[in-house]
């Protein structure tokens, strides 16, 4: 049914104008508290084998949206509702910013793949930081990805992140530094480990003042050489980082200028995985996220040591309620392995 609104709908419109419609029914369904609680019964993820803890935090599943879908962190429990275990929302600047001139998200159907140079469109730090204030009516793990504003200089990067991090941490349930969209100038040269040690170290000591000690993570490339990678995995133990997320979009690809996402990114995102697992074992979290389209691509990122799974793509291709099935096949899957918790399978084949 989705398939076919997908392809003989809403494909004839601009892919912007959709998402923004989408977002913006999804808002209004987070204001509409009884159907938002009755979706949160009958869709997410419910089954005690299906719960992951992660960095002391407790997910109902393994399966989140990735960053980038709910910049403005507006409907959060809307998309919890429908099936996701979290939320990542950002990424959010310490400063407002209307992001690169439209177009800029563009399908690729046949590849099942997005592109992408937004160009952080947000509302900026403060604005999130309200909006992740108010009362949330259903259970949701909010995560809250950071990123420069554009108009910083690489010098003023540390203290610019340091803004946001101060605004937002108290409220995350955990934070993500993100240094490799590839649509803001220069911010992926933040992934040299001479750039990354200092800007963690601030926005680290934020997230450790704060009461509870929020969780901080960091977000990568896949266009990082395999050293890069390593390098990055070793400063995040130095640093007592708890997690990596792995990874943003690519810009190895021949079409319109911005990130690739989908299918075409699957193959390197599980590599980058599989190094990263090799390089730092279980001793701090790995969450996967790339090209992530049904339950076997998720089984796979778990076994390959992934605490947890992140997906944009697939969502869009798969419709609303593709988060709910995935978890329900996980389940089975679960069980059919002779497993009492999917957290038995996390690494097995790393
Ligand atoms: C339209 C769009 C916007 C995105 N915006 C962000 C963003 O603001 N911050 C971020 O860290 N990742 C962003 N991403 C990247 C996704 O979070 C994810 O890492 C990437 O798309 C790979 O996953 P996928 O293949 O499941 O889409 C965006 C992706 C898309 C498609």
């Amino acid at each position: 049914m989705y398939r076919l609104v997908f392809t003989q709908v809403l494909r004839r419109f601009d892919a912007e104008a959709v998402h923004r419609l989408t977002v913006s029914a999804l808002a209004l369904l987070a204001r509409l508290p009884l159907l938002k609680r009755l979706l949160h019964r009958a869709y997410a993820p419910h089954d005690p084998a299906l719960r992951v803890s992660a960095f002391g935090v407790h997910f109902p599943g393994p399966l989140g949206l990735a960053a980038g879908f709910d910049k403005d962190a507006v409907c959060a429990e809307a998309i919890a509702a429908l099936g996701f275990s979290h939320v990542e929302v950002g990424t959010v600047t310490a400063h407002g910013q209307p992001g690169n001139p439209r177009p800029r998200l563009f399908r690729r159907f046949r590849e099942r793949a997005l592109i992408n140079r937004m160009g952080f469109n947000n509302a900026g730090a403060h604005a999130a930081a309200r909006r992740l204030r108010r009362p949330r009516g259903v259970p949701v793990v909010v995560g809250v990805n950071i990123g420069k504003t554009k108009v910083i200089p690489e010098s003023g990067a540390a203290a610019d992140y340091v803004a946001s991090a101060k605004e937002l941490a108290p409220l995350a349930d955990y934070l993500v530094v993100n240094v490799s969209s590839p649509n803001t100038p220069g911010l992926r040269d933040l992934q040299a480990v001479s750039l990354l040690r200092p800007l963690l170290t601030a926005v680290k000591e934020v997230c450790d003042s704060t009461p509870r000690r929020t969780p901080l993570l960091v977000k990568i490339a896949p266009d990082l050489a395999d050293e890069d990678v390593d390098a990055v995995a070793e400063l995040a133990m130095e640093l007592g980082l708890d997690g990596i997320i792995a990874t943003n979009t690519t810009i190895k690809h021949d079409g319109e200028r911005g990130g690739l996402s989908g299918r075409p990114l699957k193959e390197r995102s599980l590599e980058v995985l599989r190094r990263l697992r090799a390089k730092v074992g279980d001793r701090i979290t790995l969450i996967s996220v790339g090209g992530v389209e049904d339950v076997d691509d998720v089984w796979e990122r778990i076994l390959a040591g992934a605490t947890l799974v992140q997906a944009y793509t697939g969502w869009i291709y798969g419709g609303p309620l593709w988060a709910s099935h995935i978890h329900r096949r996980l389940l089975r899957r679960v069980r059919r392995h002779g497993l009492t918790s999917i957290t038995e399978a996390i690494g097995r084949t790393a």
